[in-house]
């Protein structure tokens, strides 16, 4: 008979791409990232933006202060109109590992963003970058067009711009790719990568429509470019495209506004989810590079070590409007207890009575990841 629990043993998996927050949102989402990802590269958009050395050492403590034992956050500091070479350097050397274009207007918090052009022509910045050794993430989308058109014309002015190759020990990732022209952008530089997220890969424009709760920047394009995002992941060759959760959470109320704002909570279900979508395209054999591989080497991390392993389980994903004693931070039941951790977790009776709807909330997925490790 066959096993149902075999299942696949991945080294810890890497979200190249996520949103924390700060405060009690932070010690809410924490954990459930931290579950199922050893290392993270953790976006600076909060508010105020994590920008220079000050900044990236603060909001490291932080995330430190309430992180379950083992989790390493992997600072990213935001540009903005006060960005200079030097800036970037001192963030450097207080270790965070690439820095973040936001479009001005263009997503959450990005008031202190940059115009497209602006940013692209910051040859002093790419220089700096390149020295540090620091990696160049880009919120790849043009504010000034509608927002199915906005990646592709991003992405042209950057081609256009030949940063890559004026730049060729810079490394470059388009974040969240969500057209198969972003994938051809990707394969036409070694040093351009791209993360791809959970949701862009079942997600479409249609999926969108009258569903605010699925609205994210950039919006999930059409069914033609989701299948060139699931082929590109799926086959697995190349070692430039890597997950990216893009978890980003946000409260009812807000995801609720008439214009509704803007990102998906995913993680706690984007590797269950993936493992799923793996599984069911017949290439579980990928899922590891893809999770565990592809994303730490190209930012140059050293190997990880520990385990996970994803099994053939059902996972029921919590809905907190129906399920409210629920709500509370996922804790993992395995968990030993850790006399040297440096905070308690956060308290049983810490629910938000404004909730974090998760994806694919009140809907089971078939992959669960194993904690007993
Ligand atoms: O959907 C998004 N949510 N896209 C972003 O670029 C930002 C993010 C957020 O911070 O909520
Ligand atoms: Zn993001």
């Amino acid at each position: 008979m066959k096993d149902m629990r075999a299942g696949t043993v991945l080294p810890m998996p890497f979200d190249a791409h996520v949103h924390l927050r700060q405060g009690r949102i932070l010690k809410h989402v924490l954990p459930a990232t931290a579950r199922d990802f050893g290392r993270a590269i953790v976006m600076p958009n909060t508010k105020p933006a994590v920008w220079n050395a000050d900044t990236v050492r603060a909001y490291r403590e932080e995330i430190l202060e309430c992180a379950p034992h083992g989790f390493e956050p992997l600072m990213t500091i935001y540009l903005t109109q006060q960005t200079t070479p030097e800036v970037i350097l001192a963030a450097g050397k207080a270790g965070a590992v690439a820095a973040k274009f936001y479009p001005k207007h263009g997503t959450t918090n990005s008031d202190d963003g940059l115009v497209p052009e602006f940013f692209l022509a910051q040859s002093d910045w790419f220089a700096a970058l390149e020295e540090a050794g620091m990696v160049m993430c880009i919120h790849a989308e043009h504010p000034k067009h509608i927002k199915a058109r906005r990646e592709h014309e991003f992405l042209k002015l950057f081609v256009d711009s030949r940063l890559p190759e004026r730049f060729p020990k810079l490394r470059f990732v388009i974040e969240h790719v969500s057209t198969a022209y972003g994938l051809q952008v990707v394969s036409e530089s070694d040093n351009v990568a791209g993360s791809v997220t959970a949701h862009h890969l079942v997600l479409t424009d249609d999926d969108v429509m009258g569903n605010h709760l699925n609205l994210c920047m950039p919006v999930a394009k059409s069914a033609r470019d989701r299948s060139a995002l699931r082929e590109a992941v799926f086959q697995g060759n190349s070692p430039r495209i890597f997950f990216g959760s893009d978890s980003a959470p946000h409260q009812l109320s807000a995801k609720s506004k008439p214009e509704g704002s803007y990102g998906i909570y995913t993680a706690p279900i984007a590797l269950k989810l993936l493992a799923q979508e793996f599984a069911n395209a017949s290439r579980s054999n990928n899922l590891s590079s893809f999770v565990s591989s592809y994303g730490p080497a190209y930012y140059r991390l050293p190997e990880e070590k520990r385990v996970s392993e994803v099994v053939a389980e059902p996972f029921h994903v919590l809905d907190p409007r129906s399920e409210p004693a629920l709500m509370e931070p996922v804790r993992d039941p395995s968990a030993e207890v850790d006399e040297d951790a440096k905070t308690d977790p956060p308290p049983p009776g810490d629910r938000l009575t404004d909730p974090i709807i998760p994806f694919y909330a009140g809907r089971a997925i078939h992959w669960s990841v194993r904690y007993d490790r």
